[in-house]
């Protein structure tokens, strides 16, 4: 990756309309129609903006969509790329950071994840605290980093406390439940053995997801404050495991999308 490229990509969209978003939202496995709500959309496709990935996976229709939601310009991600589909770390950040060159100042994100604190329920929403990667590298262990930042990124507070508080109040009053906890990122794409999620109960985990955490890692690089919740599609109940069911999964993503929906709407109001 070189900054041309990213200048590159962001000139396409800038001449198809994409004029100085100001927020940058990353919709989920089965929470993508939060884009079907933007006004005076302007579409791109990944395909056809140069030098993005190109998009596989069949159940995310992979476009980037840009328009206006609650009065503010938002550029949103219908689909993200994930490192299961054989991409690298570098190619899964990349659309955070041609959203950050168009001139997003604050960043959402959101998730399917199964439940790990057993806590949580499936349909629930959880707010990410903090998280844990498991992914096995890093979207800035590359030789040109330095071109885009420092390499050695502080990561003691990832996730911006001001839209983090903002968005539980939200919850509060519109009676959403929500919890707050760790995200742990894991490579996938097979979902994870009994011992496995043990393993990540105790090493303190609420929550396991196979994305979010390179593009927070990437959202940090940029200082890009980041708010990011999951939603809950699964119980991991090592003793009492149901087989995995990506179905069921993403139909449950999609019932609880609404909420996830209002609470960004009811979030952008607030910026
Ligand atoms: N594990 C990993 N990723 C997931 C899960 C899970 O149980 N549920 C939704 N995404």
């Amino acid at each position: 990756m070189i900054k041309q490229e990213i200048e590159d990509s962001v000139a396409y969209l800038q001449n198809k309309g994409f004029n100085a978003p100001e927020i940058g939202i990353v919709l989920g496995t089965g929470l993508g129609n939060l884009a079907n709500e933007i006004e005076n959309p302007i579409e791109a496709h990944y395909n056809h903006i140069p030098f993005f990935p190109l998009a596989t996976v069949e159940f995310h229709s992979g476009k980037l969509i840009y328009g206006t939601l609650e009065g503010k310009t938002v550029v949103v991600m219908q689909g993200r790329f994930h490192m299961y589909e054989g991409y690298d770390l570098q190619d899964v950040t990349y659309p955070i950071r041609v959203m950050h060159k168009l001139g997003i100042k604050k960043l959402f994100i959101s998730n399917a994840a199964g439940a790990i604190n057993l806590n949580f329920k499936k349909g629930d929403i959880m707010l990410l605290e903090d998280h844990i990667n498991l992914l096995g590298g890093s979207p800035l262990a590359f030789k040109g980093v330095s071109q885009f930042g420092e390499r050695f990124v502080d990561m003691g507070n990832p996730y911006d406390t001001e839209m983090s508080n903002a968005i539980k109040n939200i919850a509060k009053k519109e009676n959403i439940t929500m919890h707050s906890g760790v995200y742990a990122a894991v490579l996938g794409p097979q979902l994870e053995t009994k011992a496995e999620y043990r393993m990540l109960k105790i090493i303190g985990a609420d929550a396991v997801g196979m994305s979010t955490v390179p593009e927070v890692i990437v959202a940090n690089h940029l200082k890009l404050p980041i708010v990011a919740v999951s939603v809950l599609t699964d119980e991991c109940d090592p003793d009492n495991l149901e087989t995995a069911d990506i179905k069921e999964i993403i139909k449950i993503a999609s019932e609880t999308e609404p909420k996830m929906i209002k609470l960004f709407r009811e979030l952008l109001k607030t910026l």
